[in-house]
């Protein structure tokens, strides 16, 4: 599935905030986005600048039922891409990880999304929908013209309706497993 970055404007969904913007810079980095939800106490942030806790992050992609991964190699995956997002709920000592999202690619032309995923409790509140819009427009201010992503069957309407086009009949995409 492909989408075309010059053909959309995307706006701030916060127009609300709990979060004082100094403490929201001081945990989160610049660029986060604070996201309110009517049925959460907690405020969640997106921010492509907080770091990861790699058991953390594992943790969270195993939530949704993909297989261990060694860190080492998770590390320098993720020193590899070229945008990694977080999706966290806040708090101001120990925010959590609930949801993620990264991109690997050449930085200028081209971007690929892996990994996309929300914690299961979390799942069906639009995160998901706010993570990829915002992973959108981050990688839109970089200058990347065209994303990708390899969705699996059961998610391709997920993405299709925020806008991705399924590449026809699937006949341009081969996948290469070493084992
Ligand atoms: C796919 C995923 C990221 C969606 O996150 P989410 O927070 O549940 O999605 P949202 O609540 O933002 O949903 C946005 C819209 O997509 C729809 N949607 C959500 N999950 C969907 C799915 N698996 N398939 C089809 N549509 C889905 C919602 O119904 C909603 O539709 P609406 O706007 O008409 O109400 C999440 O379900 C997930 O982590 N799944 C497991 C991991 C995974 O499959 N990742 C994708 C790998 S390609």
């Amino acid at each position: 599935m492909f989408f075309n970055l010059g053909s959309k404007e995307f706006s701030e969904y916060n127009s609300k905030h709990l979060i004082p913007k100094k403490i929201l810079l001081e945990n989160y980095g610049e660029y986060a986005s604070e996201i309110i939800l009517p049925e959460f106490k907690d405020s969640f942030v997106l921010s492509q600048y907080r770091d990861f806790d790699l058991i953390e992050l594992e943790q969270l992609l195993q939530s949704v039922g993909w297989g261990r991964r060694p860190l080492r190699r998770v590390k320098r995956a993720l020193e590899n891409s070229i945008l990694k997002v977080g999706l966290w709920q806040h708090d101001q000592k120990f925010p959590r990880l609930i949801g993620f999202a990264r991109c690997t690619g050449d930085g200028i032309i081209d971007a690929t999304v892996w990994d996309v995923a929300i914690q299961p409790v979390y799942q069906g509140s639009g995160l998901g929908r706010r993570l990829m819009t915002y992973l959108i427009k981050r990688l839109k201010n970089i200058g990347v013209k065209r994303v990708t992503l390899f969705a699996d069957a059961n998610v391709i309407s997920f993405y299709r309706n925020q806008g991705w086009i399924l590449e026809p009949k699937g006949c341009k995409c081969a996948f290469w497993y070493s084992n």
